[in-house]
């Protein structure tokens, strides 16, 4: 996924472009959605963890939807983003099988961020339960009020619930172990500091 070869000797040239790192529209998606992510998952265990009869009840499980559905459109802006422009080269001295993995681990990532809130939005909206968002406007029903979509929704939002925390915990486990122990700087390819780009490898 996403891994379109570059024309011979792009690399070489993105490379010495100073092109190591993701493009600034990327990179504001990026801390965008993460910080939606550790917003959105304290906040499921917090409304969850309510009294049914609890009034504040409804408006904490609006303000989780409002947010999910805000990482739907920042990762489809994102996706449409990172497909029309060239792939960021991971730098030549990651080897062939941590690539493998880091494309594996980020495609995984990008159908989580979509598949967390379109199940969540199957539940709700199968239940007859619409989201106002931040409390702006109501977010339309594209699908019909069923107890069967309901159910199929609630249960895969909670079953890839274990698989979001399990790859959020293996990327930051990756990103730590790369900037750490292999000495690889990634995290100056993804953060927001304008400018230098030729630090990006150490
Ligand atoms: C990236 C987006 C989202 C993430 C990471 C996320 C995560 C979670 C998590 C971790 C839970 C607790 C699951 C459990 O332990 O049972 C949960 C519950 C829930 N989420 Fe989301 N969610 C997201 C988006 C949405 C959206 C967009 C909606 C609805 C439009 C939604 C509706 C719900 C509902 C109704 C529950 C409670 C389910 C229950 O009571 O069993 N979520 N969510
Ligand atoms: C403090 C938390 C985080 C840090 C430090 C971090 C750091 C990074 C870094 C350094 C990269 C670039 C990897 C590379 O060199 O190719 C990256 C990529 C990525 N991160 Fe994070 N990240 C964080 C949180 C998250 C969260 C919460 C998500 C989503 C659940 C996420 C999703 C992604 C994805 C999908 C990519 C791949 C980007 C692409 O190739 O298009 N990150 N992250």
């Amino acid at each position: 996924m996403f891994t379109t070869p570059l024309p011979a000797n792009s690399t070489q040239s993105a490379l010495s472009e100073g092109k190591l790192r993701y493009g600034l529209p990327l990179r504001v998606l990026h801390w965008l959605t993460a910080l939606c992510m550790f917003v959105v998952i304290p906040l499921a265990w917090y409304m969850t963890e309510l009294d049914r009869h609890n009034p504040a009840r409804e408006g904490w499980f609006n303000l989780h939807k409002s947010i999910g559905l805000t990482v739907l459109l920042l990762t489809l802006i994102r996706v449409f983003t990172r497909l029309s422009n060239a792939p960021t080269p991971l730098p030549e001295s990651i080897p062939s099988f941590e690539r493998t993995l880091a494309h594996i681990g980020h495609g995984l990532l990008y159908v989580i961020l979509i598949a967390m809130p379109v199940s969540g939005y199957l539940n709700s909206y199968g239940a007859g339960h619409a989201v106002n968002w931040f409390w702006l406007f109501r977010v339309p029903a594209v699908v019909p009020e069923s107890h069967w979509l309901a159910h199929l929704g609630g249960q895969i939002h909670a079953l890839l619930a274990w698989a979001t925390y399990a790859l959020i915990v293996g990327h930051l486990l990756a990103v730590l172990y790369h900037q750490l122990i292999q000495r690889v700087d990634l995290l100056a390819r993804m953060t927001l500091r304008t400018g230098v780009t030729k630090g990006s490898q150490r």
